[in-house]
C-alpha cells in the first residue's frame, strides 16, 4: 500500500491538487503509516493533515509541524475536521460496513454550507472503459478484493447508494486518475 500510495499521490498532487487547495485541514482515516499525509502537507504547508489508523499502525510514529498521527476505530468514532480523506479505503468493505464508516464521517464534518466534506479516493467501476485495458484492471481489483477481504469495486450508482443510505445529499466524481477517480462527497 506504502508504494501504491507514493505512485498515486505524486500523480494527484500533479493533476488534482485544486481538490485540496483552499482546506486548512484534513483527517486522512484509515492512512496507514502516513505517506498520503506526508506528501500532501509537503506540498501545501498550509494544509495541516492528521493520520488516523488503527493504535498498533500509528503507535511510535512522529508528525512533524503540520502533520499528527492519531490512533482509533473508525467503526467506532473518526476525529473531527472539515475534511475527511478515504483513500483506497471503501473498497475493503462490505456496503453495510461502508456505510457505517461514511456515517461516522458524516458526524465528524460540519454541514456542506460550512466546508464539511469527505474525499474517496477509490475505483468507480465504469462499463464503457469495457474494450479498455483499465476496464480490466478494475475487474481484476474487484476479484482480488472478493478474495483478499470482503470487500468489491463499485460502478457509479452503487456509490451513490452508499453516499444517500449515509446521509450525505450530493457527490461529484473528477477523472482525476485513470483507475481510482477523487468522489468529493
Ligand atoms: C488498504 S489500506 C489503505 C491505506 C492508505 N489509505 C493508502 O491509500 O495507502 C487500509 C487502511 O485502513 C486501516 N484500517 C483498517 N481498519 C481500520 C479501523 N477500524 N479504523 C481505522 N483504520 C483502519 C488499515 O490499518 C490500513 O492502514
Amino acid at each position: 500500500m506504502g508504494s501504491d500510495a507514493r505512485l498515486i499521490i505524486s500523480v494527484f498532487i500533479k493533476n488534482g491538487k485544486g481538490v485540496f487547495e483552499g482546506l486548512k485541514s484534513l483527517v486522512d482515516v484509515g492512512g496507514g503509516t502516513g505517506i498520503v499525509a506526508k506528501a500532501v502537507s509537503n506540498a501545501l504547508l498550509e494544509l495541516k493533515c492528521s493520520v488516523f489508523d488503527l493504535p498498533h499502525v500509528v503507535e511510535g510514529l512522529e508528525g512533524g509541524n503540520n502533520m499528527n498521527y492519531i490512533g482509533g476505530d473508525m467503526f467506532k468514532s473518526v476525529p473531527s475536521d472539515h475534511v475527511i480523506l478515504l483513500k483506497w479505503i471503501l473498497h475493503d468493505w462490505s456496503d453495510e460496513d461502508c456505510v457505517k464508516i461514511l456515517k461516522k464521517c458524516k458526524e465528524a464534518i460540519p454541514s456542506k454550507e460550512n466546508g464539511g466534506k469527505v474525499i474517496v479516493i477509490d475505483i468507480v467501476i465504469d462499463n464503457k472503459k469495457r474494450d479498455n485495458k483499465s476496464f480490466e484492471t478494475q475487474l481484476f481489483s474487484d476479484v482480488l478484493m472478493m478474495v483478499h477481504v470482503s470487500g468489491k469495486e463499485r460502478n457509479e450508482q452503487e456509490w451513490a447508494k452508499l453516499f444517500s443510505d449515509s446521509g450525505f445529499s450530493h457527490y461529484n466524481i473528477s477523472p482525476i486518475l485513470g483507475l481510482g477517480p477523487v468522489i468529493e462527497v
